[in-house]
């Protein structure tokens, strides 16, 4: 059973797309055609330009809208498209699932002219507080580890890829790991949790970290800590969008 047919169950919930992030999204695809969605998910972000969802989940795959392009369950190490087949792949919030990352860049280079991902900078692991504060360190370490560094990102897209910030509105809609870092109850939620990988992973273990957040909620000092953050309206997490020709 795919990950996702576990995490998948209550994803939509809290996963709604953010409409600053799809903008940045929509950015980088610079104009594109025809475009193949891999590590799709329930679809967020997809832009109309999309001819084809990549997605090895069935439980992601069944709660995707109607309307969207056709998915096929599949994964990004064996795209089913013909060679130069589309305008851009793009691949949002995935590429640290993948088990060959090698291949799987290659079979993007492989379908498209233009590849844009939304990814996670690792060594940027320790910036939020959640992670710095609370959280143990082997679910601190299991994210960053799977994440892969900027550098292998650009260089598996090409010559000329760029990483560009994607800072975290503070009302972001869309509840992936850092999405509450100016709401901290919301990760006290275990229907938030359930949406963001690595804390559904780690489940109980996580009990006294959420106990520890939860008393410095209730005793203010979480809120006399940070209190630098809640004048922000955005927030540079390390999200990167990393883009380029192939
Ligand atoms: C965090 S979700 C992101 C989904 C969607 N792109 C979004 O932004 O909502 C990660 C997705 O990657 C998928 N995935 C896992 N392994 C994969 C692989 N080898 N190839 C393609 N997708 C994969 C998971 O099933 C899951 O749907």
């Amino acid at each position: 059973m795919a990950v996702y047919d576990t995490i998948g169950r209550t994803y939509a919930e809290t996963r709604r797309p953010d409409p600053r992030i799809d903008a940045a999204i929509r950015r980088a695809l610079g104009g594109a055609r025809s475009v193949v969605n891999v590590g799709a998910g329930a679809g967020s972000y997809e832009p109309p330009e999309t001819v084809l969802a990549v997605e090895p989940s069935a439980v992601m795959i069944a709660q995707r809208p109607a309307g969207l392009a056709p998915a096929v369950q599949a994964t990004a190490e064996a795209i089913p498209l013909a060679d130069g087949a589309v305008d851009a792949a793009l691949a949002v919030l995935t590429i640290h699932h993948w088990p060959d990352l090698g291949r799987g860049f290659a079979e993007m280079r492989r379908v498209a002219r233009r590849i844009v991902v939304l990814t996670w900078d690792p060594g940027m692991a320790r910036e939020f507080w959640l992670s710095a504060e609370y959280l143990p360190d082997d679910a601190v370490e299991w994210d960053a580890a799977r994440c892969p560094a900027l550098e292998t990102v650009t260089r598996l897209i090409g010559p000329g890829a760029e990483a560009t910030p994607v800072p975290v509105p503070h009302d972001c809609t869309d509840g992936f790991f850092g999405a509450f870092w100016r709401r901290p109850e919301a990760y006290l939620d275990p229907v938030v949790r359930a949406g963001i990988s690595n804390l559904a992973r780690f489940g109980d273990a996580l009990a006294p970290a959420l106990d520890r957040l939860a008393a410095d909620l209730e005793s203010g000092v979480w809120h006399r800590r940070h209190a630098g953050l809640l004048g922000l309206d955005e927030l540079d997490l390390g999200y990167r969008i990393v883009a380029g020709r192939t």
